[in-house]
């Protein structure tokens, strides 16, 4: 990874970039409302909460994008990798929002561990289809929570020698403040809640939702 890797602070020294949102922004959703948001896509009832709606998960990700294509240049466009499946909705909307030429790689891990809690413990599903030694890699991702994922993630690709790897996350947990990885640019960081939607998923569902939601607790408990 390039520059310094100063430990996270997410709630003392927030980036610019970054929104720092509560459990008070949550818009709840009553049980039965005639409009909850997910029942157009067939989850009426699964969700307690909408946390950021699409036109926030817009906002940002054009806020996102302006500020990695303002640190690029376009002679060296930069390889952006998803990682599947989470990252996908942010990969596809990020790129998009992208003011400069950018590469899309694929790549599929799957962290051992329970339903809503990772382990750290990573295995390739799907690896990438390039080289990357001497590109500027931007890994896409979608969340970050213990970050045990990611920091694997990034031993794995530095050993491949990129001329630089950096982060971009849509969301962070509180947590990933224990783990000592430099994330540049962050969307939202997030109270320690199970989210879905925008590729976020629980047991394969709810990633199709065009927002992020809270999961009602009985879904999962
Ligand atoms: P970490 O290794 O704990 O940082 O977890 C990273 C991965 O766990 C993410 O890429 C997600 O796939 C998954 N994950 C973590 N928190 C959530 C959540 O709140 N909702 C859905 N998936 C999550
Ligand atoms: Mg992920």
């Amino acid at each position: 990874m390039s520059g310094s890797s100063a430990p996270l602070q997410p709630s003392s020294s927030p980036s610019p970039l970054t929104t720092l949102l509560t459990a008070a922004d949550s818009r709840p959703i009553a049980e039965g409302a005639a409009d909850d948001p997910a029942a157009r896509y067939g989850y009426g009832g699964e969700l307690a909460a909408v946390l950021i709606d699409s036109d926030a998960l817009r906002a940002k990700i054009g806020e996102l994008a302006a500020a990695v294509a303002a640190d690029h240049h376009s002679d060296s466009p930069p390889l952006l990798i998803c990682v599947l499946k989470g990252a996908v909705m942010f990969m596809t909307d990020f790129a998009r929002a992208l003011p400069i030429p950018a590469e899309m790689e694929f790549m599929a891990i799957s962290s051992y561990g329970s339903a809503t809690k990772s382990s750290g413990v990573v295995r390739i599903l799907k690896d990438l289809n390039s080289d990357i030694t001497g590109r500027r890699v931007l890994i896409i991702e979608d969340i970050i929570d213990s970050g045990l994922t990611l920091s694997w993630l990034l031993k794995n690709l530095e050993s491949r020698g990129p001329a630089s790897i950096e982060v971009v996350t849509l969301l962070r947990k509180p947590e990933a403040v224990k783990v000592d990885i430099e994330v540049r640019y962050v969307g939202f960081d997030i109270p320690t809640e199970f989210v879905v939607g925008y590729g976020l998923d629980y047991a394969e569902r709810y990633r199709d939702l065009p927002f992020v939601g809270l999961l009602a607790e009985r879904m999962y408990r």
